[in-house]
Protein backbone atom coordinates (compact mmCIF):
# COMPACT_ATOMS: atom_id res chain seq x y z
CA UNK A 1 0.00 0.00 0.00
CA UNK A 2 1.26 3.56 -0.21
CA UNK A 3 0.62 6.96 0.15
CA UNK A 4 0.69 9.73 -2.94
CA UNK A 5 -0.75 12.67 -3.90
CA UNK A 6 -4.06 13.23 -5.03
CA UNK A 7 -4.51 13.79 -9.02
CA UNK A 8 -7.81 14.62 -11.09
CA UNK A 9 -7.87 11.40 -12.55
CA UNK A 10 -8.69 9.51 -9.43
CA UNK A 11 -12.16 11.55 -9.02
CA UNK A 12 -14.13 8.42 -9.97
CA UNK A 13 -12.73 6.33 -7.27
CA UNK A 14 -12.47 8.69 -4.55
CA UNK A 15 -16.35 9.66 -5.14
CA UNK A 16 -17.09 5.85 -4.99
CA UNK A 17 -15.59 5.47 -1.94
CA UNK A 18 -17.63 8.22 -0.63
CA UNK A 19 -20.52 6.76 -1.42
CA UNK A 20 -19.49 3.30 -0.22
CA UNK A 21 -18.06 4.58 2.99
CA UNK A 22 -19.97 8.16 4.00
CA UNK A 23 -23.31 9.03 5.34
CA UNK A 24 -25.28 11.63 4.13
CA UNK A 25 -23.58 15.12 3.00
CA UNK A 26 -20.70 13.18 1.93
CA UNK A 27 -22.87 11.05 -0.17
CA UNK A 28 -24.40 13.69 -2.27
CA UNK A 29 -22.11 13.89 -5.23
CA UNK A 30 -23.31 17.73 -6.39
CA UNK A 31 -21.68 18.68 -3.41
CA UNK A 32 -18.89 16.54 -2.81
CA UNK A 33 -16.84 16.40 -6.12
CA UNK A 34 -16.88 20.26 -6.42
CA UNK A 35 -15.20 20.46 -2.79
CA UNK A 36 -12.80 17.66 -4.17
CA UNK A 37 -12.14 19.15 -7.58
CA UNK A 38 -11.09 22.67 -5.87
CA UNK A 39 -9.08 20.86 -3.45
CA UNK A 40 -6.91 19.33 -6.10
CA UNK A 41 -6.70 22.75 -8.06
CA UNK A 42 -5.85 24.45 -5.14
CA UNK A 43 -3.78 23.24 -2.38
CA UNK A 44 -2.70 20.17 -4.28
CA UNK A 45 -0.21 19.08 -2.12
CA UNK A 46 -2.71 18.23 0.77
CA UNK A 47 -4.84 15.57 -1.17
CA UNK A 48 -3.91 12.72 -0.45
CA UNK A 49 -5.18 8.59 -1.61
CA UNK A 50 -4.02 5.26 -0.81
CA UNK A 51 -3.54 2.69 -3.35
CA UNK A 52 -3.18 -0.84 -3.22
CA UNK A 53 -2.09 -2.73 -6.50
CA UNK A 54 -2.92 0.26 -8.60
CA UNK A 55 -6.43 0.27 -6.67
CA UNK A 56 -7.43 3.52 -4.52
CA UNK A 57 -9.10 1.89 -1.56
CA UNK A 58 -8.67 5.50 0.18
CA UNK A 59 -8.30 9.32 0.41
CA UNK A 60 -7.66 11.96 2.43
CA UNK A 61 -9.18 15.74 1.60
CA UNK A 62 -7.15 18.71 3.34
CA UNK A 63 -6.65 22.77 3.74
CA UNK A 64 -5.00 24.90 5.37
CA UNK A 65 -6.08 27.05 8.50
CA UNK A 66 -4.34 29.12 10.73
CA UNK A 67 -0.77 27.78 11.91
CA UNK A 68 -2.05 24.34 10.77
CA UNK A 69 -3.93 22.11 8.21
CA UNK A 70 -7.27 21.18 8.82
CA UNK A 71 -8.60 17.39 7.58
CA UNK A 72 -11.93 17.78 5.76
CA UNK A 73 -12.48 14.78 4.62
CA UNK A 74 -10.99 11.03 5.10
CA UNK A 75 -12.37 7.51 4.12
CA UNK A 76 -11.36 4.18 3.34
CA UNK A 77 -13.16 1.93 1.34
CA UNK A 78 -15.28 -0.60 3.74
CA UNK A 79 -13.08 -3.86 2.51
CA UNK A 80 -10.32 -2.02 3.79
CA UNK A 81 -11.16 -0.75 7.08
CA UNK A 82 -9.38 -1.46 10.04
CA UNK A 83 -5.96 -2.59 8.37
CA UNK A 84 -4.40 0.87 9.19
CA UNK A 85 -5.13 2.40 5.83
CA UNK A 86 -6.94 5.43 8.07
CA UNK A 87 -4.30 6.23 9.98
CA UNK A 88 -1.51 5.72 7.51
CA UNK A 89 -2.99 8.81 5.31
CA UNK A 90 -3.12 10.95 8.82
CA UNK A 91 0.46 10.46 9.25
CA UNK A 92 1.24 11.26 5.72
CA UNK A 93 -1.11 13.94 6.54
CA UNK A 94 1.09 15.24 9.67
CA UNK A 95 4.47 14.76 8.20
CA UNK A 96 3.51 17.16 5.22
CA UNK A 97 2.01 19.69 7.97
CA UNK A 98 6.05 18.91 9.56
CA UNK A 99 7.64 20.12 6.21
CA UNK A 100 5.91 23.14 6.42
CA UNK A 101 6.42 23.89 9.92
CA UNK A 102 3.06 24.08 10.79
CA UNK A 103 2.15 22.34 14.76
CA UNK A 104 -1.60 22.13 14.82
CA UNK A 105 -4.33 19.42 12.75
CA UNK A 106 -7.70 19.93 13.64
CA UNK A 107 -10.91 18.45 12.32
CA UNK A 108 -14.23 17.94 13.55
CA UNK A 109 -15.98 14.39 12.89
CA UNK A 110 -19.24 13.11 14.10
CA UNK A 111 -18.41 9.21 13.98
CA UNK A 112 -15.19 8.60 14.12
CA UNK A 113 -14.13 10.23 16.84
CA UNK A 114 -12.94 6.92 18.19
CA UNK A 115 -10.66 6.31 15.49
CA UNK A 116 -8.97 9.72 16.08
CA UNK A 117 -8.62 9.44 19.93
CA UNK A 118 -6.56 6.21 19.22
CA UNK A 119 -4.13 8.39 17.13
CA UNK A 120 -3.31 10.77 19.25
CA UNK A 121 -6.55 13.28 19.05
CA UNK A 122 -8.04 15.65 21.23
CA UNK A 123 -11.69 16.30 21.42
CA UNK A 124 -11.71 20.12 22.50
CA UNK A 125 -15.43 21.06 21.64
CA UNK A 126 -18.43 19.26 20.91
CA UNK A 127 -21.62 20.58 18.73
CA UNK A 128 -24.03 19.07 20.06
CA UNK A 129 -27.34 18.01 17.99
CA UNK A 130 -30.99 17.70 20.00
CA UNK A 131 -34.13 17.15 19.12
CA UNK A 132 -37.67 16.21 20.21
CA UNK A 133 -40.22 14.58 18.84
CA UNK A 134 -43.93 16.25 18.61
CA UNK A 135 -45.76 13.26 17.27
CA UNK A 136 -47.85 11.55 19.23
CA UNK A 137 -47.23 14.58 22.16
CA UNK A 138 -50.03 16.69 23.49
CA UNK A 139 -48.59 20.23 23.02
CA UNK A 140 -50.47 23.71 24.20
CA UNK A 141 -50.24 26.55 22.33
CA UNK A 142 -47.99 29.53 24.40
CA UNK A 143 -49.04 32.72 25.79
CA UNK A 144 -47.74 35.92 24.76
CA UNK A 145 -44.99 34.36 22.05
CA UNK A 146 -46.50 35.65 18.94
CA UNK A 147 -45.40 35.06 15.51
CA UNK A 148 -42.87 37.80 14.19
CA UNK A 149 -43.63 39.52 11.59
CA UNK A 150 -42.37 42.49 9.28
CA UNK A 151 -43.98 45.12 11.53
CA UNK A 152 -42.08 44.02 14.61
CA UNK A 153 -38.97 44.86 13.90
CA UNK A 154 -38.93 48.24 14.96
CA UNK A 155 -39.64 46.15 18.43
CA UNK A 156 -36.85 43.91 18.34
CA UNK A 157 -34.51 46.01 17.06
CA UNK A 158 -35.22 48.68 19.92
CA UNK A 159 -35.38 45.48 23.25
CA UNK A 160 -32.71 42.97 21.87
CA UNK A 161 -30.06 45.24 20.81
CA UNK A 162 -27.23 44.44 19.15
CA UNK A 163 -28.82 40.70 19.17
CA UNK A 164 -31.63 41.61 16.03
CA UNK A 165 -28.64 41.71 13.66
CA UNK A 166 -28.77 37.88 13.97
CA UNK A 167 -32.47 37.67 14.41
CA UNK A 168 -33.49 39.29 11.61
CA UNK A 169 -30.64 37.74 9.11
CA UNK A 170 -31.81 34.22 10.10
CA UNK A 171 -35.41 35.50 9.58
CA UNK A 172 -34.79 36.53 6.20
CA UNK A 173 -32.90 33.42 5.20
CA UNK A 174 -36.22 31.25 5.40
CA UNK A 175 -38.27 34.25 4.99
CA UNK A 176 -39.80 32.48 1.30
CA UNK A 177 -39.20 28.46 2.39
CA UNK A 178 -40.95 29.20 6.51
CA UNK A 179 -41.65 32.55 7.42
CA UNK A 180 -44.26 31.49 9.42
CA UNK A 181 -41.61 29.32 11.91
CA UNK A 182 -39.90 32.75 13.71
CA UNK A 183 -41.41 34.06 17.26
CA UNK A 184 -40.83 36.55 19.43
CA UNK A 185 -41.96 36.48 23.20
CA UNK A 186 -43.30 39.67 24.35
CA UNK A 187 -43.64 40.25 28.34
CA UNK A 188 -44.69 43.40 30.21
CA UNK A 189 -44.76 45.12 26.39
CA UNK A 190 -41.17 44.26 25.88
CA UNK A 191 -39.61 41.71 23.40
CA UNK A 192 -37.78 39.68 25.91
CA UNK A 193 -36.39 36.90 23.14
CA UNK A 194 -37.15 35.64 19.84
CA UNK A 195 -36.39 32.48 17.12
CA UNK A 196 -36.43 31.57 14.02
CA UNK A 197 -36.93 28.34 12.77
CA UNK A 198 -37.17 26.64 9.04
CA UNK A 199 -37.70 23.04 7.74
CA UNK A 200 -34.41 21.04 7.53
CA UNK A 201 -32.90 20.59 4.03
CA UNK A 202 -32.55 17.03 3.99
CA UNK A 203 -35.38 15.72 6.47
CA UNK A 204 -38.63 17.79 6.17
CA UNK A 205 -39.77 16.01 9.13
CA UNK A 206 -37.45 18.43 11.09
CA UNK A 207 -37.91 21.89 12.00
CA UNK A 208 -34.27 23.02 12.90
CA UNK A 209 -34.43 26.04 14.96
CA UNK A 210 -31.79 28.25 13.03
CA UNK A 211 -31.35 30.82 15.93
CA UNK A 212 -32.69 31.49 19.67
CA UNK A 213 -32.01 34.30 22.04
CA UNK A 214 -33.81 34.68 25.23
CA UNK A 215 -33.14 36.78 28.50
CA UNK A 216 -33.76 33.98 30.61
CA UNK A 217 -34.24 29.98 30.97
CA UNK A 218 -37.59 30.46 30.84
CA UNK A 219 -38.07 32.47 28.00
CA UNK A 220 -36.20 30.04 25.74
CA UNK A 221 -38.81 27.22 26.93
CA UNK A 222 -41.29 29.04 26.15
CA UNK A 223 -39.92 29.90 22.62
CA UNK A 224 -39.01 26.20 21.77
CA UNK A 225 -42.66 25.56 23.06
CA UNK A 226 -44.25 27.31 21.01
CA UNK A 227 -41.93 26.32 17.84
CA UNK A 228 -43.00 22.49 18.85
CA UNK A 229 -46.54 23.69 19.01
CA UNK A 230 -46.60 25.21 15.13
CA UNK A 231 -44.65 21.89 14.08
CA UNK A 232 -47.30 19.48 15.49
CA UNK A 233 -49.72 22.10 14.04
CA UNK A 234 -47.70 21.69 10.53
CA UNK A 235 -47.30 17.85 10.66
CA UNK A 236 -43.95 18.11 11.47
CA UNK A 237 -42.17 14.39 13.34
CA UNK A 238 -39.33 16.29 14.95
CA UNK A 239 -37.47 20.00 16.05
CA UNK A 240 -34.05 20.42 16.22
CA UNK A 241 -31.86 22.21 18.36
CA UNK A 242 -27.58 22.72 18.33
CA UNK A 243 -25.78 23.68 21.55
CA UNK A 244 -21.90 24.11 22.66
CA UNK A 245 -22.87 24.40 25.85
CA UNK A 246 -23.28 21.05 28.34
CA UNK A 247 -25.28 22.84 30.33
CA UNK A 248 -28.23 23.20 28.02
CA UNK A 249 -27.87 19.80 26.56
CA UNK A 250 -28.48 18.39 30.39
CA UNK A 251 -31.09 20.77 30.48
CA UNK A 252 -32.97 19.41 27.37
CA UNK A 253 -32.25 16.10 27.95
CA UNK A 254 -34.18 16.49 31.34
CA UNK A 255 -36.83 17.77 29.40
CA UNK A 256 -37.18 14.52 26.94
CA UNK A 257 -35.29 16.14 24.29
CA UNK A 258 -32.72 13.11 22.52
CA UNK A 259 -29.16 13.52 21.33
CA UNK A 260 -30.02 12.94 17.38
CA UNK A 261 -28.63 10.67 14.51
CA UNK A 262 -30.94 12.16 11.89
CA UNK A 263 -29.09 12.99 8.42
CA UNK A 264 -26.64 16.10 8.59
CA UNK A 265 -28.23 16.57 12.15
CA UNK A 266 -25.67 14.77 14.40
CA UNK A 267 -23.42 15.76 17.37
CA UNK A 268 -19.96 16.87 15.95
CA UNK A 269 -16.85 16.74 17.19
CA UNK A 270 -14.26 18.69 16.99
CA UNK A 271 -10.63 17.45 17.57
CA UNK A 272 -6.89 18.58 17.19
CA UNK A 273 -3.79 17.46 17.48
CA UNK A 274 -0.50 19.64 18.44
CA UNK A 275 2.63 18.40 16.84
CA UNK A 276 5.91 18.53 18.04
C1 LIG B 1 -12.74 6.39 10.08
C2 LIG B 1 -11.87 5.68 9.02
C3 LIG B 1 -11.28 6.70 8.07
C4 LIG B 1 -10.74 4.94 9.75
O1 LIG B 1 -9.91 4.28 8.80
P1 LIG B 1 -9.33 2.83 9.05
O2 LIG B 1 -8.38 2.49 7.97
O3 LIG B 1 -10.48 1.90 9.24
O4 LIG B 1 -8.62 3.04 10.45
P2 LIG B 1 -7.34 2.27 11.06
O5 LIG B 1 -7.36 0.84 10.63
O6 LIG B 1 -6.10 3.04 10.75
O7 LIG B 1 -7.71 2.38 12.61
C5 LIG B 1 -6.86 2.87 13.62
C6 LIG B 1 -7.47 2.53 14.95
O8 LIG B 1 -8.71 3.21 15.11
C7 LIG B 1 -9.77 2.28 15.34
N1 LIG B 1 -10.95 2.75 14.63
C8 LIG B 1 -11.11 2.84 13.27
N2 LIG B 1 -12.32 3.38 12.97
C9 LIG B 1 -12.92 3.62 14.15
C10 LIG B 1 -14.18 4.21 14.51
N3 LIG B 1 -15.05 4.63 13.58
N4 LIG B 1 -14.47 4.32 15.83
C11 LIG B 1 -13.59 3.89 16.78
N5 LIG B 1 -12.38 3.37 16.50
C12 LIG B 1 -12.05 3.23 15.21
C13 LIG B 1 -9.25 0.97 14.77
O9 LIG B 1 -9.84 -0.15 15.40
C14 LIG B 1 -7.80 1.05 15.06
O10 LIG B 1 -7.53 0.68 16.40
P3 LIG B 1 -6.50 -0.53 16.72
O11 LIG B 1 -5.20 -0.03 16.18
O12 LIG B 1 -6.58 -0.68 18.18
O13 LIG B 1 -7.05 -1.69 15.95
C15 LIG B 1 -12.68 4.60 8.23
O14 LIG B 1 -13.19 3.66 9.12
C16 LIG B 1 -13.82 5.16 7.39
O15 LIG B 1 -13.63 5.50 6.23
N6 LIG B 1 -15.03 5.25 7.98
C17 LIG B 1 -16.21 5.74 7.26
C18 LIG B 1 -16.11 7.18 6.88
C19 LIG B 1 -15.86 8.07 8.09
O16 LIG B 1 -16.50 7.90 9.12
N7 LIG B 1 -14.92 9.01 7.95
C20 LIG B 1 -14.62 9.96 8.96
C21 LIG B 1 -15.48 11.13 8.74
S1 LIG B 1 -15.95 11.91 10.13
Amino acid sequence: MKIRRMELKDLYDVLRICNQSFLEMARWTSRIAPMIIESIRKYPELQLVAEEDGKIIGFLRGGYIENGLKVLHIAVHPSYQRRGIGSALISKFEEIAQEKNLKRIALDTPFAKGFYEKIGYKCISIEYALIYEVLGKEIDDVENVEEFKLEHIPYIIKDLGKYSFDFLMHFFKVYESDPDKSFIYIKNSKVVGGTVSGTNTWNSDLVEIKYLIAKDNHSKERLLKKVAYRASLQGSRWIGYKTRSREEYMNLIRKGWKEAQLPYWWTRYEMEKMLS
